[in-house]
């Protein structure tokens, strides 16, 4: 994926992982617009995933990456957005996938539950992956329709 700006944010529970996120991605050559948090105080992820999603919705950057304990919540709270498609993921694997068939524009990682070996190997996953087209086109289309 071609990524010129990513966005990035945590909760309380990804801020370490959130700096070495930060850290490999400045080395790859990538603007990063660090949208907190950045301390140990209890903060609430949907206030972050909310944020991450605006700019790349506002078109400030092409791409995310949230960062909780789980990531299940920054992911449920990110996927409210219609334009927004983040992805959980646990592996190598799983980041390729997001990217080659749902053509995830957010990666979410789950500090509590990642070793920072894997949660950056997903990383490098994601942001090198390109999406597939061809017979995803119509299924990732179909997840920005309203009932
Ligand atoms: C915060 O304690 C925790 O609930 C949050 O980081 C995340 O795991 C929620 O899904």
């Amino acid at each position: 994926m071609t990524v010129k700006t990513l966005a990035i944010a945590a909760d309380h529970g990804g801020v370490e992982l959130k700096s070495a996120i930060i850290d490999t991605l400045k080395k790859r050559g990538v603007e990063v617009l660090d949208l907190g948090t950045d301390g140990s105080a209890s903060v609430d992820y949907p206030d972050f995933a909310q944020a991450v999603a605006k700019t790349i919705i506002d078109g400030k950057a092409e791409a995310g990456i949230l960062v909780c304990g789980s990531g299940i919540g920054m992911s449920m709270a990110a996927n409210r957005y219609p334009q927004i498609r983040a992805a959980l993921v646990h592996d190598r694997l799983s980041a390729e996938l997001c990217r080659q068939h749902n053509n995830a524009n957010v990666l979410c990682l789950g500090a509590r539950l990642l070793g920072d070996a894997t949660a950056l190997d997903c990383v490098d996953a994601f942001m090198s992956t390109e999406f597939e087209g061809g017979r995803h086109e119509g299924r990732v289309a179909k997840m920005s329709c309203s009932v």
